[in-house]
């Protein structure tokens, strides 16, 4: 039986007695959705995950998506495993070293969209003994139920349209070697349009769904209007009062939920503070579904 010890801030709990490489029953694993949907980031310390067991552990959430640069997972003998480091071995980098560096929702560029996240952190930039590298995140529950009732009311069934390509632009305009998308790539990652507030499917309640990597039009509104509105759910949603800071520690798992919060990698470490974090960013090929979720429903009512 493991704790959940939530932390005293807007978002995030510890987990505290439960070994992520080893077997979680049915129970126990609605137990871990309720947490996450609770808390948003759920932080299990002191882990000890080869590849193969950080791709079993995220699986249980659901499919991995695939890296789009191939040769990201080439060679690499659990492909769904990524790799975010500034390491370099033989003069090359051994992962991406600037993932994730704006404020974004992974995969909310997909039709079907992203679930959660799950970090594994194995090298932690360290300077005068304090860590770097940490991982920023804002909780869009809190955002959603802070806009103006008028707001909430009038936007209540607007959609927005979401574009891996922008973020990929605006990362290489803020000074990423990364090169443009090819044809082949953008073909790979077509805009995905999705409502603006989503009933999020484990607490049932609303969350505001967009953000400033990916989010680039609200389609209802005129373009000019559409502009300005999301710049205005832009500065909403990264208010202060729904932010907080994950500080990493070696042997860290972290798992995040990417429909109640968006998130950045804070890159305030150098080129030689080495960072090395194995990452499975798996989509919601089941929180959705009703079978999925019934354990969650019988443990709630358990507790
Ligand atoms: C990500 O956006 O998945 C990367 C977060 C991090 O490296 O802290």
């Amino acid at each position: 039986m493991f704790t959940v010890r939530p932390n005293d801030a807007i978002l995030g709990a510890t987990i505290e007695g439960l070994d992520t490489a080893g077997p979680i029953d049915a129970g126990d694993f609605a137990r871990l959705l309720l947490a996450l949907g609770r808390h948003g980031v759920l932080r299990f310390p002191d882990q000890h995950l080869d590849d193969p067991a950080l791709r079993g552990f995220a699986e249980r959430f659901g499919a991995i998506q695939g890296s789009v640069a191939k040769e990201a997972a080439a060679g690499r003998a659990v492909p769904e495993v990524g790799v975010l480091s500034n390491i370099r071995q033989g003069g090359q980098l051994i992962g991406f070293p600037d993932a994730g560096q704006d404020w974004h929702t992974d995969m909310s560029y997909r039709d079907l969209m992203g679930f959660v996240n799950v970090l594994y952190g194995v090298r932690i930039p360290r300077r005068d003994g304090r860590a770097l590298g940490g991982t920023e995140f804002a909780n869009m529950h809190a955002a959603y139920d802070a806009l103006p009732e008028a707001l909430r009311a009038r936007l209540a069934d607007a959609t927005v349209t979401h574009d891996f390509n922008q973020y990929w632009e605006n990362a290489r305009r803020a000074g990423s070697t990364r090169p443009p998308l090819t044809p082949e790539q953008r073909r790979a990652r077509p805009p995905a349009v999705h409502p603006l507030f989503l009933t999020h499917p484990i607490t049932g309640r609303k969350v505001l769904y967009c953000n400033p990597g990916y989010a680039e039009r609200i389609n209802e509104l005129p373009e000019a209007e559409s502009a300005e509105m999301l710049a205005f759910l832009f500065a909403h949603q990264l208010r202060p009062e729904f932010r907080w800071t994950h500080v990493w520690t070696e042997n860290d798992l972290l798992v995040w939920d990417h429909l109640g919060t968006i998130h950045r990698a804070i890159a305030d470490y150098r080129a030689d503070e080495p960072r090395l974090i194995r990452r499975c960013q798996v989509l919601a090929t089941r929180v959705f579904d009703p079978d999925f979720l019934a354990p969650l429903h019988a443990a709630q009512h358990a507790m």
